[in-house]
């Protein structure tokens, strides 16, 4: 399956997986799970490891959306100041990155940002509307909307991004920082409809009806999340995570015409960069083959497919992330308990497994229970 999706897609698939070859070649006790004293911490660490499919210590763990309001600390620095403009300012961002990091001991920091920040970076009159999320003032419809999207210049748009990123990988020391972008669906999503949609339809619409002008603002979004990605990579970020959250609102046929030409466009224009990159959607079980062919290292599933099952569908060239279902973490412990070591079992069919949620953190959750299912994670999968 892998083969024949990569020689369907257009050329820049290849280069995706000529990386993917590349990272597995990384000296390293392949093997084994003793320090390697010739890689940095941060290249030796059970993350990076679990990556590149190879033996870790214990299944290193994050939470997707770790930084936020689950998190009184967060609450706390962010009074007053609107979630976007906290993103362009590298002392908040260093922060709040790091909140999640001391409170659960997690084996990476994800940077605090988001999926339209680069847009707000090139002008776009973009904000997020607490308890909706983003809203854009002028919904792309037409080619005028096309004009909103100009291209980046990294060197003056995206300086503080670049600069919030140097500090906070000072600061971090040994962990590992994700750095992510929005995948080009996803951000089209958001700039067709307008704010946060069920779906999709007018998005689905100009995909279908006007499949040129849909290429062209997908294309034009592909360079701008590349960008975006290149900034924190080059800035210190050792893994990145592109999130096509709303991909699963696809069908496979739709999503390999219309969309993966355009993700394969992003993750290989970092493939030279060589960290791994990790691909993730939400109800994507019938889209994992196509996520993987993309150009992904690691491919995220949701808590709908078990791993070993997610595993089977990519084939063994990949490591997968996730996948507790982010509802359980409200029942009583011991069902969280058995849950997790389900997941952590599932996960040990797999060539590498990063533990996660099968989506990200909610504001409601219990900071202390996060907590827990950290140090239960690493306390079964010790070796
Ligand atoms: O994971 C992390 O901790 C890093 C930070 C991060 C944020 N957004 C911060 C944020 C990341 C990785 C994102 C990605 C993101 N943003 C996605 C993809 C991930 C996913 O959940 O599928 C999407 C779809 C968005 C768009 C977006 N931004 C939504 C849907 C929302 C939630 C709206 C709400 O209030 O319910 C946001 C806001 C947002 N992004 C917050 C944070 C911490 C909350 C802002 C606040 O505190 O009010």
């Amino acid at each position: 399956m892998h083969d024949s999706v990569t020689e369907s897609l257009n050329p820049t698939a290849d280069l995706g997986s000529a990386a993917a070859e590349k990272l597995t070649e990384v000296p390293g006790p392949r093997g084994e799970t003793a320090p390697d004293a010739s890689r940095s911490p941060v290249q030796d660490s059970d993350l990076l490891r679990a990556a590149r499919r190879e033996p870790v210590r214990r299944t290193p763990v994050w939470f997707m959306r770790q930084a936020g309001r689950a998190l009184p600390e967060y609450k706390k620095v962010r009074t007053g100041i609107p979630m976007l403009e906290s993103c362009f300012r590298p002392d908040l961002v260093t922060e709040i990155t790091l909140q999640p990091v001391r409170r659960y001991g997690v084996d990476a920091a994800v940077f605090f940002s988001d999926i339209v920040v680069p847009l707000k970076a090139i002008g776009v009159d973009v904000e997020i509307v607490p308890n909706v999320g983003p809203v854009i003032a002028n919904p792309i419809r037409d080619a005028s909307g096309l004009d909103q999207i100009r291209p980046v210049d990294p060197e003056t748009d995206l300086a503080v991004i670049s600069e919030a990123t140097r500090q906070l990988v000072g600061e971090l020391g040994s962990t590992p920082l994700i750095g992510f972008g929005g995948a080009p669906f996803t951000v089209a999503s958001y700039l067709i409809e307008g704010g946060p949609s069920k779906n999709h339809e007018k998005t689905k619409a100009m995909m279908l009806g006007e499949p040129e002008l849909f290429a062209t603002l997908l294309d034009r979004l592909a360079d701008l999340t590349a960008a975006f990605l290149r900034v924190q990579i080059e800035a210190g970020a050792s893994v990145v995570q592109l999130f096509d959250s709303w991909a699963g609102a696809l069908a496979p046929r739709d999503y390999e015409r219309y969309v993966l030409p355009h993700s394969a466009k992003v993750l290989a224009s970092i493939a030279d960069l060589g960290v791994p990159r990790i691909h993730f959607g939400v109800g994507t079980g019938e889209l994992l083959p196509l996520m993987a062919a993309a150009g992904a290292d690691v491919v995220g599933v949701d808590w709908r497919v078990p791993l070993d099952e997610a595993s089977r569908r990519i084939g063994p060239d990949y490591a997968v992330q996730g996948n507790l279902d982010p509802a359980v973490m409200f029942a009583p412990w011991p069902v969280i308990e058995a849950k997790v070591r389900e997941v952590l079992a599932d996960g040990a069919k797999t060539p590498g497994h990063i533990f996660n949620l099968g989506h990200g953190v909610t504001p409601d959750m219990d900071p202390d229970r996060l907590a827990r299912v950290v140090e239960l994670v690493h306390e079964v999968s010790a070796r």
